[in-house]
């Protein structure tokens, strides 16, 4: 994708964080080729917005958007608007999954390697209420014994790597939250995502880095750190402060798709396409979803890319006011044809 110069100019790259980060790295007797990977995100981390991602390139392992593991077994890709991939991508695709119930859990995961995605996410940190209330999601970390059965019942279905999406326990406690790293790693996980807050807080608090310290320090299986990078400088914080394997980015790989690449040192700096990206993600929406599925999508996109902006508020509101995706492309172009200005980091008021 060729870039187009911007008002902003973004900070130097640290020299060491591109060799940092293009190391590869061992799941569970797979391999990936970086540090650098993109968070579950719903809503937001379907199948176009992973196609962008991988144009920008640099993401070295992808997580699906959660998947309910109830109507895994039974989807129809061609039709499903959450379980649904480029075949290109599945090498380095991982599909996250929700639920309460082992067998269950079990029987998405037996589809999912079936399928060739690169492994099964399980996702013990949503503190959504409808998947609380069900027993999933981050209500499993107040039940260790319910979660563990999972891991280990998903852990017999499946030959490829299971990874587990975690986060701080209610306690807030940092050693119970080690405590809980060891027992997955004992019931067979091969990789960690770990988020340092407690559940719910909508991201009130600061995330508490020095957790994801501990919890690398108590296993031996790769840790993903996760939780406000929101630039180079930030991302090599927490692999330094933390000694965390890699880094799983959510709400700034939204705002600004092509990080992968600039922090890996794939794209030349300095040059970000804020206009095309979001008119590539318009079109990406189009062929992949139905009209009113993208428009959806692109609005929900909007929170996070207009956060960029100084007068973001004024994009925000006409993207969200688009009666259709021909209305909201003349929006994009209406916004971007005025130059806007750029904030060095995505405005926090829009970030929740
Ligand atoms: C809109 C939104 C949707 C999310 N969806 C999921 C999800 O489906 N599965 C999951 O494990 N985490 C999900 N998360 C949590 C993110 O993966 C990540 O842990 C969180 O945003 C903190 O990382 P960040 O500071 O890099 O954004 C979601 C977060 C947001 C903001």
């Amino acid at each position: 994708m060729e870039p187009e110069p911007t008002a902003g100019a973004p900070a130097p790259l640290p020299e060491a964080l591109p060799r940092l980060l293009r190391r590869e790295l061992a799941i569970g007797g797979r391999s990936i080729p970086g540090r650098l990977v993109f968070a579950s995100m719903s809503m937001l981390g379907h199948v176009a917005f992973r196609e962008l991602l991988d144009e920008f390139g640099g993401c070295a392992l992808l997580f699906s958007e959660m998947c309910s593991a109830k109507t895994i077994p039974t989807e129809n890709p061609r039709v499903s608007n959450h379980f649904r991939w480029r075949p290109q991508e599945l090498p380095r695709l991982v599909c996250q999954i929700v639920g309460a119930e082992p067998e269950a859990m079990a029987r998405a995961a037996a589809r999912i390697e079936a399928e060739g995605f690169f492994g099964v996410d399980l996702n013990f940190s949503c503190a959504a209420a409808t998947i609380c209330r069900r027993g999933g999601g981050a209500e499993l970390l107040r039940r260790p014994e319910a979660a563990l059965s999972i891991l280990e019942r998903v852990r017999r279905a499946v030959r490829i790597p299971v990874t587990v999406k975690f986060r701080m326990g209610r306690g807030d406690d940092p050693e119970a939250a080690a405590a809980m790293a060891r027992a997955f790693e004992a019931a067979g996980a091969d990789a960690l995502t770990f988020h340092p807050r407690v559940a719910p807080d909508r991201r009130a608090r600061p995330a508490r880095w020095e957790a994801i310290g501990r919890v690398k320090a108590a296993v031996r299986i790769p840790v993903f750190g996760n939780g406000e990078v929101v630039d180079a400088e930030g991302c090599l914080r927490m692999l330094r402060e933390t000694g965390c394997d890699g880094v799983a980015l959510g709400r700034i790989a939204v705002a600004r798709p092509w990080v992968f690449a600039a922090w890996t040192g794939l794209a030349p700096a300095g040059r970000e396409p804020w206009r095309e990206t979001a008119l590539r993600l318009h079109a990406l929406l189009e062929r992949h979803f139905a009209p009113r599925d993208a428009l959806v999508r692109l609005r929900r996109f909007m929170f996070y890319y207009a956060a960029n902006f100084t007068f973001g508020h004024e994009l925000f509101r006409r993207v969200q006011g688009a009666a259709d995706m021909g209305a909201a492309r003349q929006a994009i172009e209406g916004f971007f044809a005025a130059s806007p200005g750029v904030c060095r980091v995505p405005n926090r008021n829009y970030f929740q």
